[in-house]
């Protein structure tokens, strides 16, 4: 962890939060506009099988699972009661924090170098939630992402997804949204500070579960359920099935 060059503002925040030693807000900024992130509420609330969420995440899964930018640990704690789980996540603080927290098998990981990092065929199911699919960048990006996806994961496997969906975003909702005039598609670029530090910018493509449907063409995924907190909610959970 102290050994890492990159900036990790972000993990470190968290890190120190689990430990009671949280030096100072972690903000989330774009430009002069920054609000404080809610650490607690967001990474570390159990997970909960009965929210709607929740169970409809449950009844998609299957192991053996990767969770993917897996942050504190929060599903993986409740998915390995289950079935094996492995934790990916870029943040060595985040590994750290999920390693204290008692995930069995977490790891530095990145995202976007599955197809290095594990063999052919070795995940049943994937879960990437928290939106850091839109890092991928664009349509292209995603389609790339789930390419690989498909080569780590069986035929017939599950990926749970989530994004914010452009067509139901209100200008103004979404520290660092960008609109796009092309439909269904934004973007969002923020970056974190804490205690000093400052992450690299960060820029998401944000998708909706249409752009999502074309992206997956020609990966062996198809969108196979999509679901929302409420009717109308931006955030939107989706479920893709490989061929
Ligand atoms: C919004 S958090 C979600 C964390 C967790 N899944 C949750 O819902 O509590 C996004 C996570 O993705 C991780 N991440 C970002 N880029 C990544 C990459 N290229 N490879 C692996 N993880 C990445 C971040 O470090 C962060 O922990």
């Amino acid at each position: 962890m102290g050994n890492s060059v990159e900036p990790d503002a972000f993990g470190r925040a968290v890190y120190d939060h689990y430990r009671g030693e949280q030096a100072g807000p972690l903000w989330q900024c774009d430009g002069p506009d920054r609000r404080e992130h809610p650490i607690e509420a967001f990474y570390f609330e159990p997970y909960d099988p009965k929210s709607h969420c929740g169970s409809w995440i449950d009844s998609q899964l299957s192991g053996p699972l990767i969770d993917i930018g897996a942050g504190a640990g929060r599903d993986t704690l409740y998915f390995q009661e289950q079935f094996e789980t492995v934790a990916i996540d870029a943040s060595p603080a985040l590994v750290q924090t999920m390693d204290d927290r008692g995930v069995e098998d977490a790891r530095v990981g990145d995202m976007f170098g599955l197809r290095s990092e594990f063999d052919r065929d070795r995940f049943a199911a994937a879960l990437v939630y928290g939106t850091q699919l839109g890092l991928a960048g664009s349509i292209a990006g995603i389609r790339s992402f789930l390419c690989d996806l498909a080569y780590v994961t069986e035929p017939g496997a599950t990926a749970v997804v989530d994004g914010y969906d452009p067509t139901a975003i209100e200008s103004g909702d979404r520290l660092g949204y960008r609109r796009d005039p092309t439909p269904g598609l934004a973007h969002r670029v923020m970056w974190f500070e804490y205690d000093g530090e400052v992450d690299p910018v960060l820029q998401f493509r944000l998708f909706s579960p249409g752009r999502l449907r074309e992206a997956a063409i020609g990966t062996g995924w198809e969108l196979a359920d999509v679901t929302r907190r409420e009717p109308g909610a931006a955030h939107y959970l989706a479920a893709l099935r490989l061929r």
